[in-house]
């Protein structure tokens, strides 16, 4: 079993915050991600998928493909976006990175299985110190 990844960057506004709670109670619980007036995050991107090498290819996927899903999918969508009011896959979502990241999980993984390959995880990072990183429901 090989895995495989392609790292992605995309700039994204949101806020994170509670619908009904004051600015202040706000500010208390998500800090500088609750900001009123938005604010925006560098974000990289890694999807890392796996499989076993083709025997023709030698490729688990070909990363053409595999930058091309990505792309269309995710980065066309999110980058420059906001992600509170602009993103289909995040509608009614809190835009955390943890949120952000299930969401891309779930949107590119049918595609990638198209490719007979399997998404393993999504791995974002929203400053140099955080990220998460996701591997799906079961793993
Ligand atoms: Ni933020």
């Amino acid at each position: 079993m090989i895995h495989i990844c392609r790292r992605e960057r995309f700039n994204a506004a949101h806020r994170v915050f509670v619908e009904g709670w004051s600015d202040e109670k706000n500010s208390e619980h998500f800090g500088a991600c609750s900001n009123p007036n938005w604010h925006g995050h560098n974000y990289e991107l890694f999807v890392t998928v796996k499989g076993e090498p083709d025997p023709l290819s030698g490729y688990v996927i070909d990363l053409k493909v595999l930058s091309k899903i990505i792309r269309e999918k995710v980065i066309n969508k999110v980058d420059h976006r906001n992600l509170n009011l602009e993103v289909d896959f995040m509608k009614g979502i809190q835009p955390s990175t943890e949120n952000i990241a299930k969401a891309i999980f779930h949107e590119i993984s049918p595609l990638i299985q198209k490719q007979k390959a399997v998404l393993h995880s999504i791995r974002l990072h929203e400053t140099e110190n955080n990220s998460v990183e996701y591997f799906g429901e079961f793993a």
